[in-house]
């Protein structure tokens, strides 16, 4: 059977960065205009005054400092609050695509193989940019590979769910080389009026490159992979294709990013932990030797309290990567982004864990040793 292994990955960064200031900024200014434009209302107990964001609560209860946009203007305007991205035609490559392409082109060329050995490619994305034909569909054609391609959707666990649907792949034989890549302008369905979750995502595209070993100059050798969903309507998202068939109409709030964040984190948590250690367990990996976690990133107390159980101590910097200080939640991405800028010093037959986790809930984690 051969043995699938991380070939190379490559990283997009858009690059548009908003800083807690000015994000709060920009809220402050609507939530200022919003209560003078309801003045009478609000004095009247009709309907509640809105409350002010704060730049030192979103770093503090997040670990969060900054977020890398598709677009800037639109979202600080506090006329406008969501990114400006005019649509394009139809020739065109989507905004979408055009951001794996960039993060693809990097992965490929690291890895340095010969692009007709990939039979496939996924695009593994919490939003895509429409239905059909698939973004994968667009990605492969822009860059020429042949073989067969599909669009998936796990929420934040959207990578790791691609990384193992490749690794069966070639252990099954049936393709040789897989590229991932994870596309994620998760600006476009965040509610930046909503105080409680306006400051949590940014965008970003990552690409993976997984093949057999035989295609592979060193890279990572997949030790083993396994998924996890349990229902959940504790982070929901309800844009989709019959919002326009509602009788009573579209409405708003929930059609965008909404999440019930304190549930979200006592219930993941746990459950990450679990299968962190039962996956290393079945293994016969001891937690305690991985050189390194590259955890989701969507909370950095989430993944202090997931390094230490894991671990069992309290882990240093190194070995439990943050970047969501710089990118905030990137979605599927996240875990990639910290693999992928945190792995030159491992040496041949040093141990990490790729792990993600999100809305489904869904969760995922990837063993992998340099080889
Ligand atoms: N600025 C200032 N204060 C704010 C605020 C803001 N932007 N947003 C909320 N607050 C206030 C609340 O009103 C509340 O005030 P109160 O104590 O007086 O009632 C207080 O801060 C705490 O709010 P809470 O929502 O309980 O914050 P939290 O500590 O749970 O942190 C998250 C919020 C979202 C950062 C956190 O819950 C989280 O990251 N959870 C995990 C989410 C996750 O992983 N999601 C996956 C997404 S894919």
């Amino acid at each position: 059977m051969p043995q699938p292994v991380i070939a190379a990955t490559g990283l997009y960064v858009p690059p548009d960065s908003i800083s807690n200031a000015e994000l709060v900024t920009a809220f402050n200014a609507y939530v200022a205009a919003f209560n003078r434009d309801n003045a009478a209302a609000i004095q009247a107990g009709e309907i509640a005054a809105l409350l002010p964001s704060s730049a030192e609560f979103i770093e503090k209860a997040s670990g969060i400092k900054s977020r890398h946009v598709v677009d800037k203007s639109g979202v600080l305007d506090p006329a406008v609050m969501r990114p400006n991205i005019p649509e394009r035609a139809n020739e065109d490559i989507s905004v979408l695509a055009e951001m794996a392409v960039r993060a693809a082109r990097g992965a490929l060329a690291r890895w340095g193989g010969d692009i007709r050995d990939i039979g496939a490619v996924l695009c593994a994305a919490s939003n895509m940019q429409r239905p059909y034909p698939a973004m994968a569909i667009e990605v492969q054609n822009a860059l020429g590979i042949a073989g067969f391609a599909f669009d998936m959707n796990v929420a934040c666990s959207s990578a790791t769910f691609g990384i193992k649907t490749a690794a069966d792949f070639i252990s099954g034989g049936s393709v040789k080389a897989v590229l991932v890549v994870n596309p994620e302008i998760c600006s476009g369905h965040l509610n930046f009026r909503d105080r409680d979750s306006h400051f949590i995502f940014g965008d970003v595209a990552t690409a993976i490159v997984v093949t057999e070993e035989a295609l592979a100059r060193g890279g990572w050798t997949i030790l083993g992979t396994r998924l996890k969903t349990q229902f959940s309507n504790n982070i929901r998202n309800n844009f989709g294709f019959l919002n326009r068939c509602a009788p009573e109409g579209i409405g708003t709030a929930d059609k965008l990013f909404v999440q019930e964040g304190r549930k979200v984190f006592r219930e993941v948590v746990p459950m990450v932990i679990d299968m962190i250690i039962d996956h290393a367990r079945d293994l016969g990996v001891e937690p305690k030797i991985l050189k390194r976690l590259w955890l989701h990133q969507a909370n950095i107390n989430m993944n202090d309290m997931i390094g230490r159980k894991v671990l069992d101590r309290v882990p240093t910097p190194e070995e439990n990567v943050i970047i969501l200080d710089e990118f905030a939640n990137t979605s599927s991405a996240g875990s990639i982004i910290a693999f992928h800028s945190a792995n030159s010093d491992f040496k041949p037959g040093d141990t990490g864990l790729i792990c993600s986790f999100g809305a489904g809930y869904s969760a995922g984690t990837v063993f992998v040793r340099k080889r």
